[in-house]
């Protein structure tokens, strides 16, 4: 049985942890879900760590269709999760429920997630009531990225802390079914999550969140353009991929690969 909205509820009850990470294809998606992490998200952070781009602004939803199947199919226990698209969702609320009624019925993913707060409640309740579960996200929205004029800390003053709070029980009260906190200070991100009954996924949010989530890239050190601080490192697999790769380059220069063992 895959992890799913009853059991987000359920360990937010019982306060165990909700783990999530992304990943976007089959080695990745299939690690991740046989290590046992509750959610995987196809994020459109796919266009940063994925595609090389500077923005998530450019995914498209092919894009992400494309990815999102391949997790889907990859994957036997986690809840897959996809994000929808810069431009997706914004227009209207028909588009919006047109396309994540695409991307559930495609790719079958189990949920979506929408950047923003009062400007989107009308499609978190159209979702909803298409059955489709919505997974909401606030604080540092990389969609906003035009608008923030960069990826800063969100929520500093007390005016944007209380519309963040706001948003929150609002994204809640319209169905959300969680909702992932983005580089907002620890203790904004306590008092949402004590405040609601769905759980919040923090990434940069501090220790009081319900869940985490990373961007797979950085927890494995896969994405060096740059590292926020809030993203801890588990591993160096630039460095030892750099090693494979030079080390096969040099041996087949040198003529060591293939040797006897590797050939017929
Ligand atoms: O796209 C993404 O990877 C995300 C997470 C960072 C929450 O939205
Ligand atoms: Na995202």
């Amino acid at each position: 049985m895959r992890f799913n909205v009853n059991d987000l509820l359920s360990k937010k009850k019982q306060a165990q942890k909700i783990t999530m990470l992304t990943a976007y294809d089959y080695p990745f998606a299939h690690i991740v879900d046989e290590a046992g992490i509750d959610i995987i998200l196809v994020g459109d952070s796919l266009s940063m760590v994925v595609q090389g781009n500077d923005t998530t602004l450019p995914v498209t939803m092919e894009e992400i269709i494309y990815h999102t199947k391949i997790v889907v199919k990859s994957t036997k226990r986690a809840m897959i999760v996809a994000d929808m698209p810069f431009m997706s969702y914004q227009v209207s609320v028909e588009e919006a429920v047109r396309n994540a009624g695409r991307i559930i019925k495609e790719t079958g993913a189990h949920a979506v997630k929408l950047e923003g707060g009062r400007e989107i409640l009308s499609q978190v309740k159209a979702l909803t009531e298409a059955e489709i579960p919505v997974i909401g996200h606030l604080g540092l929205t990389p969609q906003a990225v035009l608008r923030m004029g960069g990826y800063r800390l969100q929520g500093k003053t007390e005016e944007q802390a209380r519309r963040i709070k706001e948003d929150a029980l609002r994204l809640q009260d319209k169905g959300a079914v969680a909702i992932v906190l983005e580089v907002i200070p620890s203790e904004l991100a306590r008092e949402i999550t004590e405040s609601l009954e769905i759980p919040t996924i923090g990434i940069g949010a501090g220790p009081y969140c319900d869940g985490q989530v990373l961007v797979i890239h950085d927890l494995l050190g896969l994405f060096e353009k740059f590292t926020p601080k809030f993203v801890k490192k588990y591993a160096n697999l630039k460095d030892e991929i750099m090693k494979a790769v030079k080390q096969y380059k040099e041996e087949v220069e040198k003529g060591i690969f293939p040797d006897k063992e590797h050939s017929f």
